[in-house]
């Protein structure tokens, strides 16, 4: 079992990050090493660079996400917990791989369409082969499986694609790259904006009001929940009685993942009872639940020289790991290396 899995440190971790894939970073560190196996996690810094950017913000916020992971139960003595640019590696991967995607792959990626938008012509060339760079992320590693969220399933398909490519195309019968399966958590895949049902929960949503990081303090939280957008209709004591509600359904969903419980459950407890019951019930057990994640980012994110040095030490063992499955695509590709 080798999981690997990768967080862009643009903006602040929020709640959408974490029960899609944060909670799953923590899940299978525990199984990985139970099995016998591995778990990889990475800041991925270089992807950060298909987007405009301001580099003295980009260094502040890779140190708040090492210290946002390791708050929320990562543990670099028992994963490796690194970021792409000290591990060259990955970008030497991605240009190997460059010559086996297709333009048209890239071109039907969801996420390029949505960025891009009418502007394709004016998008750095970062942004069109981002999803090269992720399958050489996992690839890298012979990953098994990827914790990710929903919007993550498609370019994971595609690191399926090249790697079936290349091991048909350079394989001479063998297997060069694992093709790993994408583990994505059947009810928090995709946790919605706060202000708007139809999109969903995002570092780059230009209101901080649509998200709730995961180090907002409680007083911020409890704003933002009774701010949310809901309808005037009381909850149904059923979940096929949210169909059609997707504000009702998302904030619902928050507070079964949050308590551990499902939402039929929460259904029952608040069936019947309009949003101004539930938002204080969903505020405070939000409350609960990140002030001990919130407590130790605080204490964590001071220590700027701890923060690097588990990343350095991530990379040492993540360059180790990676040196012989690169070495493999050279030597497959024909490549002559001293
Ligand atoms: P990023 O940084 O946008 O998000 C990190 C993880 O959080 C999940 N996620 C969500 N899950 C549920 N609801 C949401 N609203 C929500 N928003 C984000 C994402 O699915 C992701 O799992 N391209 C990736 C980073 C990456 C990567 C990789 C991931 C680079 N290389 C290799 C896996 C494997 C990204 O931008 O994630």
């Amino acid at each position: 079992m080798r999981i690997v899995s990768g967080i862009q440190p643009t903006g602040k971790p929020h709640l959408g990050n974490y029960l899609g894939a944060i909670r799953n970073y923590v899940r299978f560190q525990d199984e990985a090493e139970a099995a016998g196996g591995q778990s990889l996690y990475f800041l991925a810094d270089l992807h950060a660079l298909s987007q405009p950017h301001n580099p003295a913000e980009l260094t502040a916020a890779t140190r708040e996400m090492v210290a946002t992971l390791v708050a929320c139960g990562l543990d670099p003595e028992r994963c490796i917990l690194f970021n792409q640019a000290q591990v060259p590696q990955h970008a030497e991967l991605q240009w190997l791989l460059n010559g086996t995607a297709r333009m048209g792959w890239l071109n039907r990626m969801t996420q390029w369409k949505d960025k891009a938008g009418k502007d394709r012509e004016g998008q750095s060339v970062a942004l069109f082969t981002y999803p090269v760079l992720q399958a050489a992320d996992v690839l890298l590693y012979q990953a098994t499986h990827v914790p990710v969220g929903d919007d993550q399933k498609q370019h994971l398909e595609l690191a399926r694609d090249i790697a079936q490519k290349f091991n048909f195309d350079f394989g001479n019968g063998t297997d060069i790259f694992t093709l790993p399966d994408p583990i994505i958590p059947p009810d928090t895949a995709r946790i919605l904006s706060l202000r708007d049902g139809s999109a969903k929960m995002s570092k780059s949503d230009t209101s901080d009001m649509s998200r709730i990081n995961l180090i907002d303090d409680a007083d911020t939280i409890m704003q933002k929940v009774k701010k949310a957008k809901s309808d005037p209709e009381p909850l149904p004591s059923d979940p096929g009685g949210l169909e059609g509600r997707p504000e009702a359904r998302n904030l619902v969903g928050i507070y079964a993942a949050m308590a551990g419980t499902s939402v039929a459950d929460v259904l029952r407890d608040f069936g019947g009872h309009g949003f101004g019951k539930f938002k204080p019930a969903l505020g405070e057990l939000l409350v609960e639940k990140l002030a001990p994640i919130n407590a130790r980012f605080v204490e964590l994110v001071r220590d700027t020289e701890a923060l690097d040095a588990i990343l350095a030490k991530g990379a040492l063992k993540a360059r180790d790991l990676a040196r012989p499955t690169l070495a493999a695509a050279y030597a497959a590709l024909g490549l002559v290396r001293g």
